[in-house]
């Protein structure tokens, strides 16, 4: 009888638990946004059919992964960390370094990379062409066959539906219940005077989408060039894409090569560059003197990035 119990238990967590961590949807029925979401989930993307876009983006996770360099297939890993895909539909640039103009022409990239998907993009179109289900779902949305094209739009679409707003900071500032604690409310004032992340993570995504150099080069154990790579600009040497901070506490490891493991790490590195590297480009005029925050103000701002959160994505 206890076994019994005890397998009911488990069958109904396995049932429930991915449902638990999903975050609310509003996708229409035979939606571009309807038919991207089941191609984000779909391994025929890939070269072997192995990886999908969610193996690297994780639900539970918004949509970010748990490691510094994620897998693609055959063994083989990302050279960057894998960031959200959520709260992607105000976004200007793609990719750390803005390779991307547009959240459709993002999608074919991953697609034919050879540490992702590694699927030339006429064979990825000639499977989704040969499989019943899909033909029968493009025809049906788009009123044609699939092509990369409408192949993007889709997946771009439920990309979109991915936009967080219930946090304790959205509710605080909607004079909602649940919103900022009040230390959570002083670590605020720390990210807008004191710490001055507000210069470069503006609101309401904690982004401005510029291109900054936080000191994160030094051509030798840190050395990704950054924005430099697609742009050959000389200027652009160690300059990163800024991420928004939504869900920040649910997407460690941060930074581009994933090598702070936790959001205090982050913060210590704000607080003290110099201690974890010596970079041979100077740092964004914002960082170039140490910001001197005490152990008190660190916790207080490390509650407030925890106050991003959306609640769809916390166990129930
Ligand atoms: C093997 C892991 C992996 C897979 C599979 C993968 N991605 Fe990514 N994704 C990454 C990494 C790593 C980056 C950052 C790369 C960079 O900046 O150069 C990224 C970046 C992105 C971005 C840009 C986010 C931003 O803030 O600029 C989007 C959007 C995205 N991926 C969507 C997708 C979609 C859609 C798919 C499936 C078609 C996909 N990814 C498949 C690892 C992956
Ligand atoms: C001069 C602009 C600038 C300022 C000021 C700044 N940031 Fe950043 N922040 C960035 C950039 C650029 C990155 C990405 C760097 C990289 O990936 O190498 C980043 C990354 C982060 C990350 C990692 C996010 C992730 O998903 O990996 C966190 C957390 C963060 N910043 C918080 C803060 C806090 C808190 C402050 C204030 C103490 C702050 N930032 C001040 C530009 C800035």
């Amino acid at each position: 009888m206890k076994h019994i119990s005890t397998m009911l238990l488990i069958l109904a967590i396995i049932i429930f638990l991915p449902s638990a961590f999903l975050p609310k949807e509003n996708i229409a029925k035979k939606s571009p946004a309807y038919l991207g979401k089941l191609l984000f989930f779909d391994p025929i993307l890939s070269a072997d059919k192995t990886i999908s876009c969610a193996s690297c983006h994780q639900p539970a996770l918004a949509f970010a992964d748990s490691v510094a360099f994620s897998n693609g297939v055959g063994n083989k890993h990302t050279k960057r960390n894998t960031p959200s895909v959520m709260n992607m539909a105000s976004r200007e640039n793609f990719f750390f370094d803005g390779r991307a103009k547009t959240l459709e022409d993002q999608v074919l990239f991953p697609i034919q990379d050879e540490n992702e998907m590694n699927c030339p993009i006429p064979i990825v179109i000639q499977r989704l062409n040969d499989s019943k289900k899909y033909k029968k779902l493009f025809t049906k949305i788009f009123h044609e066959a699939p092509n990369a094209k409408n192949l993007s739009s889709a997946i771009a679409a439920y990309e979109k539906t991915l936009e967080t707003s219930n946090t304790a900071n959205d509710r605080w500032l909607n004079d909602k219940p649940n919103g900022l604690t009040p230390l959570q409310i002083k670590g605020r004032s720390v990210f807008f005077k004191k710490g001055k992340c507000i210069e470069c993570h503006f609101t309401p995504d904690f982004t401005g989408d510029e291109f900054r150099n936080i000191g994160l080069f030094d051509g030798e154990k840190w050395n990704d060039s950054g924005r430099y790579n697609f742009t050959k600009n000389v200027n652009d040497i160690g300059k990163f894409k800024v991420p928004g901070l939504r869900n920040v506490a649910i997407t460690a490891p941060y930074m581009h090569d994933g090598s702070f493991k936790t959001l205090r790490q982050v913060l210590e590195y704000y607080n003290h560059p110099e201690l974890v590297i010596n970079s041979t480009v100077a740092r964004d005029t914002f960082l170039s003197k140490p910001l001197n925050l005490t152990e008190q103000e660190m916790q207080d701002l490390e509650a407030f990035l925890n106050g991003m959160t959306d609640n769809d994505f916390v166990r129930k």
